[in-house]
């Protein structure tokens, strides 16, 4: 055995399962040449978020954090024809960048990235839910306030998703200093208690961070 077993086994899924094309490649390659932060999902989330799109039946999708569209290529491309994915970033230069890899990825016409603090986007959303599914990826200290809009964007059935949830532990007992970690804590205990969540943390990242999966009920 490897002295971190975990990376051979991440290693054999992306192998056995992962077969990315050269839109998916070359979402990876610009952003990275334009200076994005390599923070986006491993290939296996993108892939497992495009089976949940699929397993659905979802029609509208709302993503919070764009970066560079890798995960939102991944969903969007798993989306039927007329269906939408609207997804939000703060950063009008991630913004740019996802929007040529949407293009290049043939999903462009599926796919709109609104510019903005989300906090200030969403209200906005409200003439266009439900959301089938809400996907929270971004700024860790506004987790929070990501879950209550997405309970009111959603309806029974929707599924509310939110990356980085573990965040190798640190968000157990948060340091007082860490807003990210201590925004992530208050998400999870907020959908694990939430009367209309149905919740579960799947760990990944060989155990060193984890994505919440949550059904919202009536
Ligand atoms: C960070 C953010 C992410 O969404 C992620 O998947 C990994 C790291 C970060 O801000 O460090
Ligand atoms: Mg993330």
């Amino acid at each position: 055995m490897p002295d971190d077993p975990g990376v051979a086994i991440d290693d054999y899924i992306q192998r056995l399962f992962i077969h990315e094309d050269e839109a998916q490649r070359a979402a990876l390659e610009s952003a990275r040449a334009e200076g994005l932060p390599s923070i986006q999902v491993p290939a296996a989330l993108g892939k497992l978020l495009g089976i949940l799109t699929v397993a659905t039946g979802a029609k509208k999708i709302l993503e919070i954090g764009t970066l560079g569209g890798y995960s939102g290529i991944w969903m969007a491309r798993a989306l039927p024809a007329g269906a939408r994915l609207i997804s939000l970033d703060v950063n009008p230069h991630h913004a740019e960048v996802a929007r040529r890899n949407f293009a290049r990825a043939g999903v462009a016409d599926r796919v709109e990235v609104r510019v903005g603090p989300a906090l200030e986007t969403l209200p906005s959303l409200q003439g266009e839910a439900p959301f089938d599914i809400v996907y929270i990826d971004a700024d860790k200290d506004n987790y929070p306030g990501y879950l209550d809009w997405a309970i009111r964007l959603t309806r029974p059935g929707s599924l509310i998703i939110g990356d980085n949830v573990l965040r190798g532990g640190a968000i157990i007992t948060p340091a007082a200093d860490d807003a990210g970690a201590r925004g992530i804590n208050e998400f999870n205990r907020r959908a694990a208690e939430h009367p209309r969540l149905d919740a579960i943390i799947l760990p990944n990242r060989n155990g060193r961070d984890g994505i919440l999966i949550a059904t919202v009920k009536a």
